[in-house]
């Protein structure tokens, strides 16, 4: 009798371990594949929120959904447009109740890398961190969920946002915790490695690239025009980590875009990284972007306030901008240069070869819930 309750008791232990392993994953725990071209490294993700294909899919589907600012008026996308590279046509920013925000829309391209969050932040490290920015954020209004946290939960009860929450999380209810990491992990999601500079960077494809575009690449790693030193590396900014490279090289500078008291200040109403770290020397600093895409996501600097990419390089190549060119903060990689016409319009062919255009269609048919893009 005490073997027969030995059988029975090893029968129900290998019953239960047949049923926890043989129980087919859950969606919520379907692997993520970053369908990377070769030898590209994965981006490091926090543990607590591991890529799912089901987070990815709730994720973008909040992306687009008005119903995620508190008056149903504006969505992550109507500032991040895909079409722009996530960016937008506008100088600043415009939030759900017409708040001017003080920055222009940043592009969400291949953001996953990105050690530093936003314009000019040395402590924001994690897109979860960041995210709660646009949607609670009161100064300015972004989202403006702060006050309304119930009634904007709520429209996520319908069936088809219960569905997806389950697929992502085994749980069906949702909530603002659940809505940043799916956020998070649709926006690490958006990686671009196809444009024809890739093509023939890294997969050998030598008539990718046209020849005024390669020559325009001999400019920009040069060191007449030192641009590579802060655009470098395979997302050409500094700002990357990756499961190769925890490295953090020095990702903020001063370009010498203002200078309003002749002993380096910017404007008050935007210093840079100093607002953070308190750090004299860090006035007028901000991160060096990524050029991957820059063509379409114009304007550019941190407000917008250079309107194309013959601006860009006319302002390097006088070394800053008006006064900003005596800026004593200024990097000594803003020397100044001379181009020939020819040459500038080289270096433009070159930031276009950065133009990945299959990311840029790949989400031009999405939203389902088109968002009412804000005219401002
Ligand atoms: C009102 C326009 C607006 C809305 C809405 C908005 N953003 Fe942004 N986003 C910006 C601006 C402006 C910045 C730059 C902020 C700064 O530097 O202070 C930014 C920066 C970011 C960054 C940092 C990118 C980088 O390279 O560091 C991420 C990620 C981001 N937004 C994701 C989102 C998500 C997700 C949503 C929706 C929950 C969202 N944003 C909603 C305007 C917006
Ligand atoms: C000293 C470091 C440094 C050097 C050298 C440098 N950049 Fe930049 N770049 C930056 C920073 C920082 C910004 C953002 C500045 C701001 O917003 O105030 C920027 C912004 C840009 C932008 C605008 C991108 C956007 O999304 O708004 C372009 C385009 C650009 N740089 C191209 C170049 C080219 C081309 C060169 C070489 C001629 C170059 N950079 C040299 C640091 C540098």
């Amino acid at each position: 009798m005490y073997t027969a309750k030995l059988i029975n008791v090893s029968c129900y232990l290998i019953l239960g371990s047949c049923l926890f392993a043989c129980k087919p994953p859950s969606l919520a725990q379907k692997e993520y594949d970053w369908n990377l071209p070769k030898g590209f490294p994965i981006p490091l993700v926090p543990k607590e929120n591991p890529m799912s294909v089901a987070k990815v899919t709730l994720g973008k589907s909040l992306f687009f959904d008005v119903d995620l600012s508190f008056n149903q008026s504006i969505s992550c996308a109507s500032c991040h447009q895909p079409q722009f590279a996530f960016s937008e046509p506008q100088q600043t920013a415009v939030g759900s109740s017409g708040q001017r925000h003080r920055r222009n829309t940043q592009s969400l391209v291949n953001v996953a890398y990105n050690s530093n969050l936003t314009w000019a932040h040395s402590g924001l490290n994690q897109i979860e961190q960041q995210i709660l920015i646009p949607m609670f954020s009161e100064d300015p209004v972004e989202l403006g969920i702060t006050g309304h946290e119930s009634q904007v939960l709520r429209r996520f009860e319908k069936l088809k946002y219960s569905k997806l929450f389950e697929d992502a999380f085994d749980d069906s209810e949702a909530d603002f915790d659940k809505i940043v990491k799916a956020l998070a992990s649709y926006v690490r999601s958006l990686t671009s490695f196809d444009s024809p500079f890739d093509q023939y960077a890294y997969q050998s494809d030598d008539a990718a690239m046209s020849e005024a575009a390669k020559r325009g690449m001999e400019l920009f790693f040069s060191e007449k025009l030192e641009c590579f030193h802060c655009h470098g590396g395979f997302n050409f900014t500094q700002s990357s980590q990756h499961e190769n490279q925890i490295l953090d090289l020095r990702p903020f500078h001063n370009t010498g875009l203002y200078n309003v008291n002749e002993r380096g200040a910017y404007p008050i109403d935007d210093q840079g990284l100093i607002e953070v770290t308190l750090q004299p020397g860090d006035m007028g600093k901000f991160r060096a972007p990524t050029l991957r895409n820059v063509e379409v996501s114009a304007p550019y600097m941190h407000d917008g306030s250079l309107a194309t990419l013959d601006d860009v390089i006319e302002f390097y190549a006088a070394g800053g901008k008006g006064h900003g060119t005596l800026n004593p903060l200024k990097s000594h990689f803003l020397a100044g240069f001379v181009l020939q016409l020819q040459q500038k319009q080289d270096l433009i062919a070159f930031l276009h070869s950065l133009t990945d255009r299959q990311f840029l269609n790949s989400n031009l048919n999405y939203p389902p819930m088109s968002p009412q893009l804000h005219k401002n």
